[in-house]
C-alpha cells in the first residue's frame, strides 16, 4: 500500500475521531458518533496493518483475532455497572503499551538515529515509558477499588505529597542518565524510571476514595491519552499523535467538568489524594441520625394519582435493580393522566459519566423530559412529588448544609424542596461516599424500602389496577 494512500486514510481516520467526539455530546447523535468512531479504527487498524512499514501478517493477524475475541466476549458480558471498571482496565493496556513500545524501541538494534533526532527521540521515549507506566499502574488501582477487590478508602501516607515530589525529582536524575548519555541509549534508567512511575501511579490513585473516584477515572482517561500520543511520537505514526492528543485532551476536559459537578479541584486530582482530608472520611456504615418515616407501594402510588407534577431521581440502584423498564411504564400511566412526569440527572449520578441517561434511553424514555440539575433544581418547590429511585449521594443535602460533611460543596439535586420526596432503596446504607444522608429524616420525606424494580413493579401494579377499575381514567 503506497505511503500517501496511508496519509489520506490517517487523514480521514482522524477527522472521523473528531466527527465520533462530536456526535457523543448529545444523546440523539451518540449512535452516530460510536459509528464514526468504529468507522476510523477500522480504518486505522486496516491501513496501519497492510501499510508500508509492517510485516509479518501472520502474527498480526493472530494478534489482532484473539484481542478482538477477548474483547469481544468482554464487551457482551460486562453488565453497565461494571463499565466503570472495564474503562479503567483499557485505559492500563494503553499505559502498557506505551511503556513496552518505549522499552522495544531502545532495545531495537536497527534503530540507528544521531544527533539531535537521537536525543528528540529519547525525550519522547522517556516521557512515553513514564506516562505509560503512571497510567498502567494507577489504572489497575482504581481497576481494584471499583471491582471491589481493593478498599475504596483513600489510603493517605504521611508526607504523601513529599513522597511525589521525591520520586519526580528520580525521574528527573534518571533522565539524565538516559538522554544524550550513549548510542543506543542504556535502558536500565529508563526500566528505573518506569519503576518509579508505577510506584508513583498506585500511590495517586490508592490517596483517592468514595466519590472522587469518577474523576480519577477520567483523568486516567486523560493519561492514557497522552501515553498513546507519545508511542505516536516513538513510533512516528501521525495517527497516534492525533488520536492520543483528543483522548488526552477530551479525557482531561471531562475531568474539569466533573471536577466542576463535584466541586474539586482540578489541580488537587492531578496531585492524587484531593477532597478527602486526613480523617474527614465518616466511618462505614455510619448509625442512622433519627426516626424516618415509611410508606408502602400502595401510598407512593396513591401520592402519585394525586400529584400534578413528578419528578424522577434514577441513583446507581436503579442501574443495579434495571428498574428504568416498569419506572417508564408507570410514568407512561402518569403522564396519560395529564400529570407533567420529568426526570433528573445529576452529572455524576451512577457510576460513569451518563451512566443514567444510557438506562433511560434504553427504557426509550424521551430525551425532551430528561433534565440536566441545573434545569430542574429551579422547579423543585413548585413540585409535588419526587421519586428518588436509588440514588443517595446525589441528594444529599449534606453537601449544601454541613460544612463537615465530606461531600461540602458538590452541587446536588435539591429535591427535599418538593412538597413530597420518596425515597426508593433498600435499607438505611449509605451511598458511594459512605455518608449518612440527612434527606431520609427531613418532615416531608417518605422511604419505600425494598429492590427498587419489586417496588417500581408494585406502583406499577396499583396504577395499572385502577385503569381495570375505572378505563375512562386512561
Ligand atoms: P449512591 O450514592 O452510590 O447510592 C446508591 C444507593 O442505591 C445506595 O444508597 C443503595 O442503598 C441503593 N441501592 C443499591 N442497590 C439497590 C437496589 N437494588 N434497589 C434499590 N436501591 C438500591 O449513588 P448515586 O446517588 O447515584 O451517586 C453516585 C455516587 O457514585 C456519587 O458519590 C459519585 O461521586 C460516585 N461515582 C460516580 C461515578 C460517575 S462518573 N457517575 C463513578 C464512580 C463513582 P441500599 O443499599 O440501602 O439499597
Amino acid at each position: 500500500m503506497p505511503q500517501t494512500f496511508v496519509t489520506v486514510a490517517y487523514l480521514a481516520a482522524a477527522l472521523l475521531f473528531i466527527l465520533s467526539l462530536s456526535g457523543l455530546s448529545t444523546q440523539e447523535s451518540a449512535r452516530r458518533g460510536n459509528l464514526f468512531g468504529m468507522t476510523g479504527m477500522a480504518l486505522a487498524i486496516l491501513v496501519t496493518a497492510f501499510g508500508p512499514r509492517t510485516g509479518n501478517y501472520g502474527v498480526i493477524a493472530a494478534m489482532l483475532l484473539a484481542g478482538g475475541a477477548v474483547g469481544a466476549v468482554v464487551a457482551f458480558r460486562v453488565g453497565m455497572t461494571a463499565m466503570p471498571q472495564l474503562v479503567a482496565i483499557l485505559h492500563s493496556f494503553v499505559g502498557l503499551a506505551a511503556v513496552l513500545v518505549g522499552v522495544a524501541g531502545t532495545l531495537d538494534p536497527s534503530m540507528h538515529l544521531l544527533g539531535a533526532e537521537a536525543r528528540i527521540h529519547e525525550v519522547e521515549t522517556y516521557i512515553g515509558v513514564v506516562v505509560g507506566a503512571v497510567t498502567f499502574s494507577g489504572s489497575l488501582v482504581a481497576f481494584g477499588k471499583l471491582q471491589g477487590i481493593l478498599g475504596s478508602r483513600p489510603l493517605l501516607l504521611p508526607a504523601r505529597h513529599w513522597l511525589n515530589l521525591l520520586m519526580v525529582l528520580v525521574w528527573i536524575w534518571l533522565a539524565t542518565r538516559f538522554i544524550g548519555v550513549s548510542s543506543p541509549a542504556p535502558v536500565v534508567p529508563l526500566l528505573v524510571a518506569a519503576g518509579v512511575a508505577a510506584v508513583l501511579g498506585v500511590h495517586l490513585v490508592v490517596a483517592i476514595g468514595g466519590a472522587d473516584m469518577p474523576v480519577v477515572v477520567s483523568m486516567l482517561n486523560s493519561y492514557s491519552g497522552w501515553a498513546a500520543a507519545a508511542a505516536g511520537f516513538m513510533l512516528d505514526n501521525d495517527l497516534l499523535i492525533v488520536t492520543g492528543a483528543l483522548v488526552g485532551s477530551s479525557g482531561a476536559i471531562l475531568s474539569y467538568i466533573m471536577c466542576q459537578a463535584m466541586n474539586r479541584s482540578f489541580i488537587s486530582v492531578i496531585a492524587g489524594g484531593f477532597g478527602t482530608a486526613e480523617g474527614a472520611m465518616p466511618a462505614p456504615g455510619a448509625k442512622p441520625a433519627g426516626p424516618v418515616r415509611t410508606v408502602t407501594a400502595e401510598d407512593a402510588a396513591q401520592l402519585l394519582r394525586d400529584a400534578k407534577k413528578v419528578v424522577i431521581v434514577p441513583g446507581y440502584g436503579m442501574a443495579v435493580a434495571q428498574a428504568q423498564y416498569p419506572l417508564w411504564e408507570a410514568s407512561k400511566l402518569l403522564k396519560e393522566r395529564g400529570i407533567l412526569v420529568r426526570f433528573a440527572i445529576h452529572p455524576v449520578a451512577g457510576r460513569l459519566p451518563g451512566h443514567m441517561n444510557v438506562l433511560l434511553a434504553e427504557a426509550r424514555v424521551p430525551y425532551d423530559i430528561v433534565l440536566e440539575m441545573e434545569e430542574i433544581n429551579p422547579d423543585f418547590p413548585e413540585t409535588d412529588v419526587v421519586l428518588v429511585i436509588g440514588a443517595n449521594d446525589i441528594v444529599n443535602p449534606g453537601a449544601m448544609e454541613d460544612p463537615a460533611s465530606p461531600i461540602y460543596g458538590m452541587p446536588i439535586l435539591q429535591v427535599w424542596r418538593a412538597k413530597y420526596c420518596v425515597v426508593m432503596k433498600r435499607s438505611m446504607a449509605s451511598g458511594y461516599a459512605g455518608v449518612d444522608n440527612p434527606l431520609f429524616y427531613k418532615p416531608n420525606t417518605l422511604m419505600l424500602f425494598g429492590d427498587a424494580r419489586t417496588t417500581v413493579e408494585a406502583i406499577l401494579a396499583a396504577l395499572r389496577a385502577d385503569e381495570v377499575s375505572s378505563p375512562a381514567a386512561g
